[in-house]
């Protein structure tokens, strides 16, 4: 059933994240759905990726976009029911596609069953404690109980009706779940299983680093944090993970942790992939670095040496759901990401031209890395970022919470453009209603349809790297070792003889030695490897 059927896939695996409200509506509401999941596993599997990441699926109200989750153990009315996605699951195992869904612990949404409990029961219940429930400050508890701020902007309590504050990191409607409690590490152990039980290969772990609170609530000045962080990376979150790692381990072929880990410092970074914990984290500074020869060389080189020492493959990632879009992001004078720079770069002169070169240049660099591979909905399409949504579909409460201040990930999350029919190009069928994020007009020449078609396409592009990365035994997980280049230029080989090599320089050079030329991101006039081009080369003795 699986090209690679070995316990340890998750070291190699090509993992492609669908979001499901906008990858394909077959029910025609405007809104993605298992339906059309199911409908396009095939495409999936042609595409050559070997694992599917599911943001979340559940019953959610969906002020975060699913996550803000209302039941762990079912599927949104929007998206389809249970026993589809059961479904779902058996048949893209009988694809070669396995399954990783997206479990949220931090926090759960204001509609979930315990929250209502805590809000009905009332201060001092023991529902209560299963939350950050506390009295305000002020002579009337009228002041939050701390300084903490929310991570979506705005103050991390909201007061409820009997006066008390709950804490929420996110948005209001998703309120802190309190580890110290065992009936919530109990709960999760159990959804843990529930979705393990239906097939599930593996989880990508929401917020990971976030969990466990410094139960004294103090302020902290946020311009320089206290060590150890009052919530962020706290030494206690360790036996967290310690423990799914065993639920993990108790199936006959064990099940994937990966962890969501935002963290600055590698050192703390690798922790969490320590043997006993997480299988991979997501390389987020790899998804920061800028365009150019010597940060992704210093960004790779600390990345092995930060997984060595606990023996967890590295992950490269170049977006999600949450960040701009690689296209845009290369195609700016600032080619890195920072979160905390999103509304300074937006609508900021773009050339897509240069930003879909080198795209595809770093889809050929991060497909030869060592190690496991994201891959983002849309990002094989090479599609941009849509900046300029108006303020009335924007969705994600980043925009609201900000006052419209800072534009949100609204625009990296606009549906698939499939075809030249239907309705949405062809994200839904004919006589849908419209698609709930609206697809800019100049996507409508490079559809999924247009580009099967166009040999020169990125859809192509990803598919031959991606059935090169499946057929030769050198790529995934395993050594690199860099060639001696010029600065401008990063090489290096894989076992098995493949040489990855990529220009970041604005004159064309010479390739390294090879026998065979496997794939290039742009034709290669005279034999040279022009600007922001990579080339896979093969070297047989
Ligand atoms: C990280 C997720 O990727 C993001 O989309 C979400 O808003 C936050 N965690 C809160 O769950």
């Amino acid at each position: 059933m699986f090209h690679h059927d070995s316990r340890d896939w998750w070291r190699h695996a090509a993992i492609y994240q669908v979001y499901p409200r906008s990858f394909a509506d077959a029910n025609g509401d405007g809104t993605g759905d298992l339906a059309g999941i199911r409908a396009k596993l095939g495409y999936l599997h042609d595409l050559g990726i070997n694992a599917i990441w599911f943001s979340p699926w559940y019953p959610s109200p969906m002020a975060d976009a699913g996550y803000d989750v209302a039941d762990y153990r079912d599927i949104d009315p929007s998206f389809g029911t249970l026993a589809e996605a059961e479904t779902l699951i058996e048949q893209a195992h009988a694809h070669g596609i396995r399954i990783i869904v997206d479990i949220v612990p931090n926090h759960c949404s204001d509609a979930h069953a315990w929250f209502q409990q805590a809000l009905a029961e009332g201060p001092g219940s023991p529902a209560r404690d299963l939350f950050w429930f506390r009295e305000g400050r002020g002579e009337h508890g009228e002041l939050p109980p701390n300084d903490w701020q929310s991570v979506f902007e705005g103050p991390a309590w909201t007061r409820v009706a009997d006066g008390q504050w709950y804490l929420h990191l996110f948005a209001a409607e998703q309120p802190d779940l309190n580890w110290d409690n065992p009936l919530v590490r109990a709960e999760f152990a159990d959804i843990l299983r529930f979705w393990f039980d239906r097939g599930v290969d593996g989880i990508r772990i929401d917020s990971a680093a976030m969990c466990v609170k410094d139960p004294a609530l103090a302020d902290f000045d946020r311009t320089s944090p206290p060590d150890p962080h009052p919530f962020v990376d706290r030494d206690e979150i360790h036996d967290i993970y310690r423990s799914w790692r065993a639920v993990a381990d108790s199936y006959e072929v064990p099940r994937a942790l990966i962890g969501e880990v935002w963290l600055g410092d590698t050192e703390r970074f690798a922790r969490y992939l320590r043997p006993d914990e997480m299988h991979a984290a997501f390389n987020f500074d790899f998804l920061g670095a800028p365009w150019d020869a010597k940060a992704m060389r210093a960004c790779v080189d600390a990345t092995l040496a930060s997984h060595a020492p606990v023996g967890a493959p590295s992950t490269w990632v170049l977006c999600n759901h949450d960040v701009t879009r690689t296209v845009t992001r290369y195609g700016r004078a600032e080619t890195g990401f920072d979160h905390a720079l999103r509304q300074v770069r937006h609508q900021v002169p773009t050339d897509a031209a240069l930003g879909l070169r080198r795209a595809r240049a770093a889809a050929l660099l991060t497909l030869a890395l060592p190690g496991s591979v994201y891959v983002y909905q849309g990002e094989e399409l090479g599609l941009t970022e849509v900046e300029d949504l108006p303020g009335t579909v924007r969705q994600d409460p980043i925009f609201h919470r900000s006052g419209g201040n800072d534009p949100g990930r609204d625009g990296c999350r606009v549906p698939l453009p499939w075809s030249a029919d239907g309705t949405s190009l062809g994200f839904s069928p004919d006589g849908a209603q419209p698609a709930w994020l609206p697809q800019p007009r100049h996507w409508a020449g490079s559809t999924v349809a247009d580009q099967q078609a166009d040999p020169d396409s990125m859809l192509r592009l990803y598919q031959a790297a991606l059935a090169l990365r499946g057929a030769e035994a050198g790529l995934g997980d395993g050594p690199m070792t860099w060639l001696d280049t010029e600065d401008q230029v990063l090489a290096f080989t894989r076992p098995g003889g493949l040489t990855c090599v990529v220009n970041f320089g604005d004159r064309p050079v010479d390739l390294p030695w090879h026998t065979d030329l496997l794939l290039s991101s742009a034709p290669l006039p005279d034999g040279q490897l022009p600007t922001d081009t990579a080339a896979w080369l093969r070297t047989t003795p």
